[in-house]
């Protein structure tokens, strides 16, 4: 049985993060936040004190770097050079504020996409039904033959105010002027659910539904 796949995009602060973790539990999906894979990237590159105006040494760097998997739970957590990333190391200021700009770099996106697509594989090596994957271009790039594609929106001052709540002074506007292009093409043809006057609960309640319905 071919795995049953999920692509979830969506802005900064949409929601994607809870509604995949949430769909994960429910439907024995494996759980994949790409955007910590851009950011673990992004933090092996500063560990190497490269900056995103680096091009040519990143290019040099990026062959070098050995991607792996570990799964926690039903969460997929990138390794490199063999050694699990942890979310504090990828959770940090400097990485919040270059992540954007890395990630718009052509040859980080092409290291990146055989990785992804090849989540598929692990969730099958972990007798998961499949995989629930967010970011900024799941659905048009990564998996455009996905089950299910939806996009997450939410009003960018309630988005802002979100992160505000987490105790995070997150740019979460400068980051979607950078991701704007990847958001517009991910949104074509998604379901798209606009969070702005929808708590958690009811997005997943929403989303569980539609999932439910195309897994009968
Ligand atoms: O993964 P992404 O950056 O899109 O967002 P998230 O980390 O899942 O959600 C950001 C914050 O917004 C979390 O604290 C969520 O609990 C909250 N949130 C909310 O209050 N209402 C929603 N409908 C969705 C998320
Ligand atoms: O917190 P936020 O939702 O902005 O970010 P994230 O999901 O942790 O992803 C960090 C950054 O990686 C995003 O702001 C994008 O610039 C980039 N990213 C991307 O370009 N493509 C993806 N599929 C996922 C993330």
């Amino acid at each position: 049985m071919s795995p049953f796949i999920i692509a979830i995009d969506g802005g900064a602060a949409s929601g994607k993060s809870s509604t995949a973790r949430a769909l994960s539990e429910r439907f024995n999906l494996l759980h994949v936040d790409t955007g910590s894979f851009y950011r673990a990237i992004a933090a092996e590159l500063l560990r190497r004190k490269l900056t995103p105006d680096d091009l040519p040494a990143i290019r040099a760097a990026l062959p070098e770097i050995s991607l792996g998997t570990q799964v926690n739970g039903r969460t997929a957590h990138m390794k490199i050079g063999g050694r699990p990333i942890d979310t504090a190391e990828i959770r940090t200021p400097e990485v919040n504020a270059t992540v954007a700009r890395f990630a718009a770099i052509p040859e980080v996106r092409a290291a990146l996409l055989t990785y992804q697509r090849g989540q598929a594989d692990v969730a099958r090596a972990h007798d998961l039904r499949g995989l629930v994957m967010e970011g900024r271009d799941i659905g048009s790039v990564i998996f455009p033959d996905a089950d299910l594609r939806f996009f997450l929106d939410a009003d960018p001052v309630k988005r802002a105010e979100r992160r505000r709540k987490e105790g995070l002074m997150d740019k979460v506007a400068e980051r979607d002027v950078l991701d704007n292009i990847r958001l517009r093409e991910s949104a074509k043809g998604a379901i798209m659910i606009d969070s702005t006057n929808l708590d958690l609960p009811q997005v997943v309640e929403k989303i569980s539904g539609i999932v439910a319905e195309k897994l009968t």
